[in-house]
């Protein structure tokens, strides 16, 4: 990534007009869903492997590929933890939060993510993206060590979510009808790239995005959010739906890869992240890509009797491509597309 001002810094100044990079005309003219029951579906995790929970799993992946995990099994605790010690570091002076600044061509740490060029628009948000899994990929130079329990928070957090991960995909691949082994084997020793966004309230809120339209490369994505502060949208029937998380749920998406592997069966939908006027709004997304080495491509089992609607990528070709290219819409499916 390109270098780019601090947006919390920004912010800080109380501008009454925010500087023209962050301005996105098109956000005036977009739909936003007004229809309240219009939500995304609710899974319980403690009655899944029962026929009717399984089902609408499906159905969720396969309609929606978006959903709220409750009764996940992860301890309040753990998930507290993580929230506040993400708000403090947030919290902290500029300077202290740079002790844990990217570097030249370098996703992690704290900075900004898919600004490849001089004239793009840019997002209004600054984040902090480390790598929870596996554990020997983890970069200690990008951990803050303030607050004190960052570290162990974050460890703890990344562990109990790969668990909920794999139990997850297990489950996806039953109902795609492929072994839930092989899938899982594919994510056991998979990278978790771990996302804290920091959105700053915005004098022009309607005008900017927190994070633009774009899908997810990985193959699953488990959200939080941090505070009360509402701002995730995602794109139905050319609307954007706003998302209404339940407290101590799991935002869970399908991502590209996901999409690709079962041959198109779930979806991967393309959403973004609004800003408010006033408040601060904080989120986690945990990204959940196979392992090194892994061929993105739909699953040999899934293209037996249909065709296959993808082409086939090296994980590390893919997420190349994906790192290199500014965030736009759909825009790695597109490219997958045969
Ligand atoms: C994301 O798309 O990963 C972030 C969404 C959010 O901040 O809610
Ligand atoms: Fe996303």
């Amino acid at each position: 990534s390109l270098p780019v001002e601090n947006v919390q810094a920004l912010a800080s100044n109380n501008l009454k007009n925010v500087p023209s990079r962050y301005i996105r005309p098109e956000v005036e003219f977009d739909v936003v869903s007004v229809d309240e029951s219009l939500q995304i579906p609710v899974i319980d995790m403690s009655k899944l492997d029962h026929d009717g929970e399984q089902e609408k799993l499906h159905l969720a992946c396969k309609d929606w590929g978006f959903f709220q995990l409750v009764n996940h099994g992860i301890e309040d605790e753990v998930i507290e933890k993580m929230k506040m010690d993400t708000q403090e570091f947030f919290s902290l002076p500029l300077e202290e939060k740079m002790a844990c600044a990217q570097i030249p061509n370098h996703i992690e740490g704290y900075g900004q993510a898919f600004v490849v060029s001089e004239d793009q628009k840019l997002d209004w948000g600054d984040m902090l993206f480390l790598l929870g899994q596996p554990v020997p990929t983890r970069n200690m130079r990008f951990w803050p060590t303030d607050p004190a329990s960052f570290r162990a928070s974050f460890d703890k957090y990344s562990i109990e979510l790969h668990k909920v991960m794999i139990h997850l995909m297990k489950l996806l691949a039953k109902n795609l009808g492929i072994d839930p082994e092989m899938l899982a084997s594919f994510f056991e020793e998979g990278i978790q790239g771990v996302r804290m966004n920091y959105y700053p309230p915005c004098a022009e809120a309607s005008k900017v995005f927190g994070l633009a339209p774009h899908s997810d490369a990985t193959g699953i994505t488990l959200l939080i959010q941090v505070n009360e502060v509402e701002g995730l949208q995602i794109k139905r029937n050319e609307k954007w739906v706003p998302i209404k998380p339940k407290p101590g749920a799991i935002i869970v998406n399908i991502g590209d890869m996901l999409e690709i592997m079962s041959n198109g069966e779930y979806k991967s939908i393309e959403h973004r992240a609004v800003v408010s006027p006033g408040k601060e709004r904080l989120s986690i997304a945990a990204f959940h890509n196979p392992k090194t080495g892994t061929q993105i491509g739909p699953l040999p089992d899934l293209v037996k009797t249909n065709k296959a609607l993808y082409r086939n990528l090296t994980l590390e070709e893919f997420l190349r491509l994906k790192m290199t290219s500014k965030l736009d819409g759909k825009f790695m499916i597109k490219k997958m597309k045969l």
